[in-house]
């Protein structure tokens, strides 16, 4: 049985204290960074880009799960590679050629993550999931921390378990928006296995137990 993961999103950091807040993560029982990067065109919001990911990669300890937001992934792929992405997760609806997207992420050394967007269907990746190491299931609708969950998250991911059972597949089910400690059982009872974490655990008064918390509910 694979251990269920955490992943702190920095969107909700204090970015005037960017680098303590990257050492709690360091210090937490968290496992991964979850860094949003939006454009301003494939989401109504821009975040932060290249220099601000050098900065957080020079003092994360632990891997660098990257969420791109942006149209045309393609042509970054190389910079956040050598950025010291871990996994780099692109939208499925701001990809013509997904499949190759994939290679050239994979091509670059990294993992190769799907982001689906709350309308799009999982069945749009019965073709592709043996060469997806992760989905991105969004819960809500990409571009903002702190918006609310969306039920039928759930459903989606019980179907996309199928898919990957059924394809023997390796993938795993990142969850991303609005997880809270109301909803992180029933998703990973749903089948997911990473869950983003933004404002649950950088709103709250401490975040490092927020973490070892949410670590306990999906033990
Ligand atoms: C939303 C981002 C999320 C966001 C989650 O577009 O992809 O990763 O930071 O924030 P919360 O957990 O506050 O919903
Ligand atoms: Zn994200």
């Amino acid at each position: 049985m694979k251990q269920n993961l955490v992943a702190p999103s920095l969107l909700a950091a204090d970015f005037a204290n960017l680098q303590r807040d990257i050492e709690m993560v360091n210090q937490s029982e968290a496992d991964w960074f979850h860094i949003d990067v939006m454009d301003g065109v494939f989401v109504p919001n821009i975040s932060f880009g290249m220099p601000v990911i050098k900065a957080i990669s020079k003092h994360a300890k632990k891997p660098l799960d990257v969420h791109l937001m942006i149209v045309d992934p393609d042509r970054y792929i190389k910079a956040f590679a050598d950025l010291g992405a871990t996994i780099l997760t692109v939208h499925y609806e701001a990809c013509t050629h997904l499949h190759r997207t994939l290679q050239a992420i994979k091509a670059s050394g990294i993992k190769a993550g799907v982001a689906l967007n709350p309308h799009t269907s999982v069945k749009l990746l019965e073709d592709t999931i043996q060469d997806i190491d992760l989905v991105c299931m969004m819960s809500v609708n990409p571009g903002f921390g702190g918006q609310s969950f969306i039920e039928n998250t759930y459903q989606k991911v019980s179907d996309l378990k199928e898919i990957i059972i059924k394809k023997n597949a390796n993938t795993l089910i990142e969850i991303d928006g609005g997880v809270s400690s109301k909803n992180a059982k029933q998703l990973i009872a749903a089948g997911a296995n990473v869950l983003v974490a933004g404002s649950f655990v950088f709103g709250s008064d401490n975040p490092t137990a927020t973490i070892k918390n949410l670590k306990e509910i999906i033990a």
